[in-house]
């Protein structure tokens, strides 16, 4: 492990609110694993953006009447907005339509046109004459040539999920008039360069997924195609190129770019030399399963492209898609739990648990129950961890006024309560370290149902021998366990820190010292109050009404 790490996650596209599906598979984790990585020392830096560019983004701004650069200001704040509500911490949240960005794209296309990997091709596309443009991607619409549903996009059909190689029936989006053909001049990536590069680097990468790599290297072998990064649009990177003055890159050439532009220009404000720090740092890009081909097979190559001047990534964690109530989730038909909606029911920290504790390290879709959600919060995160903080804080309030006892000394079952307490920074971090989130968090989860078992059979109420121990080693576990779950629940590892009365910041701590007997005896609590309130049936009902469930 490298003492400097990056991370970033997929960028939103600034086109819509951010809802449950975006932040289960990509934000969350990413999120996590930052904060871990920090309270183990290394100067980690979690950079994202607003993916500002493309076609669809500059349908909707034209629909609805805004300047594309007004449309984009607006998500790109609401998105930060909302991902801050749920205590997803960016160290920075810049926008691929930056002009660092901007910049940046220009010159690696010109490394890569200096490289031979660009060349000119003419192509045919579609061409509108009545709004005298050409029309990529979703500005035509038509019948699906596979599976002939209507009205599906030229660059995507929704009901098979195929991508058409020449869509029947094609009318313009915007005034649905038929389109003609015109001829235009692209430039191509040459991917087919990168067959052995890419075969390379999969090779040699450790710790890249299995499973994920299998089926890119299939791709390799199967052919790999050129790619078209030209658009006949005027929202975008411009082409620096005297000939194609009218043309931007596709989004897909230039979004990816700002992970490292956004980090050169968050470290340069704070004196660093970026890429001198990229390529000391592991790179964790966190993704979606739908956006593998872009982040193992572009990604790399356009870096290869350019004589590795920035190491390719370490990590590309990829998780699969959130359903909700075991259905597709589908912003058009209306399926979907918005984020800022979700956190006006309940508390960030009941979604973070529920969805870390449901999201593998794996390609597998995962889903969001409304009654699995409830089952969880209640019984794991309350009527475990809750509980078990609670009672061993709240004895110690009401029989030692708050002032943790002197210890005896320990006998065996001591002595095993005191190893669980020394095993946990490592059992929980090695697992994190993994990615296994969901498994680090049930480690914790089985680490305070121990405690509660321990609490339970030591009987400290009836104030017998053992009880001085009992309450000591209770105390310092749930010290231990506010460290630990920090990365998965601040506020709430915040809330007991402060009921610990404990000096500095519960982030400020390090992480192996989740291993130590930190609280001495003599120390003297806060004030302790229950730190969940439950989730009723009831509610959990009229939420599941209101989506149609
Ligand atoms: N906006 C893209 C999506 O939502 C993800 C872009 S990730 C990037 O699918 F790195 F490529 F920018
Ligand atoms: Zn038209």
């Amino acid at each position: 492990m490298s003492n400097k790490a990056i991370i970033t996650s997929a960028l939103p596209y600034a086109n819509g609110e951010i809802h449950l599906g975006h932040v289960a598979s990509t934000y969350l984790p990413a999120d996590i694993t930052t904060r871990y990585l920090k309270l183990k020392g290394v100067e980690a830096y979690y950079i994202c953006a607003s993916d500002d560019f493309g076609t669809p983004i500059l349908l909707q701004a034209e629909r609805e009447k805004k300047s594309p650069e007004e449309y984009v200001k607006f998500w790109n704040k609401r998105d930060y907005d909302d991902f801050a509500a749920f205590g997803i911490k960016f160290d920075f949240f810049y926008r691929t339509s930056s002009p660092e960005n901007v910049e940046f794209v220009q010159n690696v296309f010109k490394k890569l046109n200096k490289n031979n990997h660009i060349y000119e091709k003419e192509i045919v596309q579609f061409y509108c004459q009545f709004d005298k443009k050409f029309l990529p991607d979703r500005y035509v619409i038509g019948t699906c040539p596979h599976c002939k549903a209507e009205d599906q996009y030229s660059d995507l059909c929704e009901k098979c999920g195929r991508v058409p190689e020449e869509i029947e029936n094609p009318r313009c989006s915007i005034c649905k008039n038929p389109p003609i053909k015109e001829k235009t001049k692209h430039y191509f990536f040459k991917l087919t360069n990168f067959v052995e590069n890419l075969n390379e680097w999969l090779e040699n990468s450790p710790h890249l997924q299995k499973d994920v790599k299998k089926y890119v290297q299939n791709w390799i072998q199967d052919g790999l195609v050129d790619w078209d990064i030209t658009r006949d649009i005027t929202w975008g990177v411009t082409i620096p190129l005297e000939d194609a003055k009218d043309q931007v890159f596709y989004g897909w050439f230039d979004n990816h770019l700002a992970y490292i532009s956004s980090t050169i220009k968050f470290l340069k404000d704070k004196g660093l030399d970026g890429k001198a720090f990229w390529n000391l740092a592991d790179i964790y890009h966190f993704i979606g399963k739908d956006i593998v081909y872009h982040h193992y097979l572009f990604l790399p190559a356009m870096r290869i492209g350019i004589e590795k001047e920035y190491k390719l990534p370490d990590y590309i964690p990829t998780r699969g898609h959130l359903m909700l109530q075991s259905k597709k989730i589908s912003k058009s038909r209306n399926w979907y739990i918005g984020l800022r909606d979700f956190l006006t029911l309940y508390p960030a920290d009941y979604l973070r648990f529920y969805l870390a504790l449901i999201t593998p390290y794996s390609q597998d879709d995962l889903n969001f129950d409304w009654d699995e959600f409830a089952a969880r919060i209640n019984s794991e995160l309350i009527g475990n961890l809750g509980n078990f903080v609670n009672r061993a804080l709240g004895f110690t309030q009401k029989s030692f006024a708050g002032v943790v006892p002197s210890k005896d000394e320990f006998d065996d079952i001591d002595k095993e309560a005191e190893d669980k307490i020394k095993n946990l920074s490592y059992s929980v971090g090695e697992l994190l370290a993994q990615n296994n989130i969901d498994r680090a968090l049930k480690k914790i989860l089985e680490f305070s149902a121990n405690f509660n078992q321990y609490f339970q059979h030591k009987e400290p109420w009836k104030n017998g021998k053992g009880t001085n121990n009992c309450v000591y080693l209770s105390v310092n576990a749930a010290r231990s366990i506010a460290i630990a779950l920090f990365p998965f629940l601040p506020e709430s590892a915040e809330k007991i820190w402060e009921q610990l009365n404990l000096k500095d910041k519960v982030y400020e701590q390090k992480w192996d010292s989740i291993s130590e007997l930190g609280i001495k005896p003599n120390h003297k609590l806060g004030a302790i109050s229950p730190l969940f309130k439950k989730v009723e049936e009831s509610e959990i009902k009229s939420y599941k009404a209101k989506l149609g469930a």
